[in-house]
């Protein structure tokens, strides 16, 4: 590995590092440490986040229960998850008894993942999880050796990705299943919704007066929209462009089973609408609905995507 790539690596993991600190600052379980046990935090001060389950669950459930009952299609299947950070995925594959082998280079999040996967409670039917702190492309992944493998947000941190994903095929059993959630870039038009969003709705993070402020000095020229903020190795990846790749690769090599882009511009608004519940998640299954049906239509194309595919039984070359 040359020297730029092991810079960059380290920057990745200590990027990763901080953010696990981060989110478990106020002894907090975060949703990506364990989305059964994630706590419910409220955030007094700008620039904490938000965690609430039942708000994510709104937001993806649906589409992330396909993706975990898919890629756990096979009992007691081989399951490799690429770039798995605290681990709730693949913990929650473990519940569903898969022997789940799951690989990050982040000492902060993989001992989060241990921590919760030592703690875990939901024992009956429970397969097996091992947490590698270990760089995933130095992994070998073998031939005909695995049943699925996965990847939240995850294949798009890899550098020469095209030789990771001609590795992952030959490493998947003909049937075996690859799945992948990346969050695309974001256009124009979405991007003003989600501003006019945030600007009506009530919200933890500023006061009413503080959005008019904000959008007073936006329109008059005086603040700047912040450019979009990619890690270490998401720049390395250059990001934007393998998020795409990837789902070239998959429509060339496999049978796609789903594919969906939702989530135009509810997530990051949803997520901070401030009232009593009744009134959040009401506010937020409405928004979710007519987000979809604005992606269905093709009005807006939505920032996640989740790619679902299999290997066929027959390999094509
Ligand atoms: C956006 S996070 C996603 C984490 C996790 N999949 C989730 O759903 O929360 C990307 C993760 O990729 C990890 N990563 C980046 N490059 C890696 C590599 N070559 N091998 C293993 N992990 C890597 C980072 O440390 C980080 O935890």
């Amino acid at each position: 590995m040359n020297h730029d790539l092991k810079e960059m690596m380290r920057g990745e993991a200590e990027f990763f590092d901080q953010s696990a600190l981060k989110r478990t600052a106020h002894g907090q379980i975060p949703m990506e440490a364990d989305i059964r046990r994630a706590t419910r935090f409220t955030p007094s001060r700008l620039g904490e986040e938000l965690v609430d389950p039942k708000m994510t669950y709104i937001l993806e459930g649906k589409y992330r229960d396909r993706f975990l009952d898919t890629a756990a299609h096979r009992r007691g299947g081989k399951v490799l998850e690429v770039c798995c950070g605290p681990g709730w995925l693949a913990l929650e594959l473990g519940r569903r008894g898969q022997a789940v082998d799951a690989y990050d280079i982040s000492p902060q999040a993989i001992a989060l993942a241990r921590r919760m996967l030592e703690e875990n409670p939901y024992k009956e039917g429970f397969g097996s999880v091992t947490y590698h702190l270990q760089d995933v492309t130095q992994v070998d992944l073998g031939v005909n050796t695995l049943d699925a493998m996965v990847g939240w947000s995850a294949y798009h941190h890899l550098p020469n990705l095209p030789d990771f994903m001609e590795r992952a095929y030959r490493a998947l059993k003909p049937g075996g299943v690859i799945a992948t959630l990346d969050d695309l870039p974001r256009g124009r038009l979405e991007k003003w919704l989600e501003r006019i969003l945030r600007l009506l709705l009530p919200t933890y993070d500023r006061t009413y007066r503080e959005k008019l402020r904000a959008a007073y000095l936006r329109i008059t020229g005086k603040t700047r929209e912040m450019p979009d903020h990619f890690t270490p190795m998401e720049e390395l990846a250059a990001k934007d462009h393998a998020v795409f790749e990837i789902a070239d690769i998959l429509y060339e090599k496999y049978e796609v089973l789903f594919d969906v882009r939702w989530a135009a511009f509810v997530s990051t608004p949803v997520m901070q609408i401030k009232g009593p519940d009744w009134f959040r998640y009401s506010v937020a299954r409405l928004l979710v609905v007519i987000d979809r049906v604005l992606c269905k239509i093709g009005l807006c194309k939505g920032f996640l995507r989740i790619i679902i595919a299999r290997k066929r039984a027959r390999e094509t070359t």
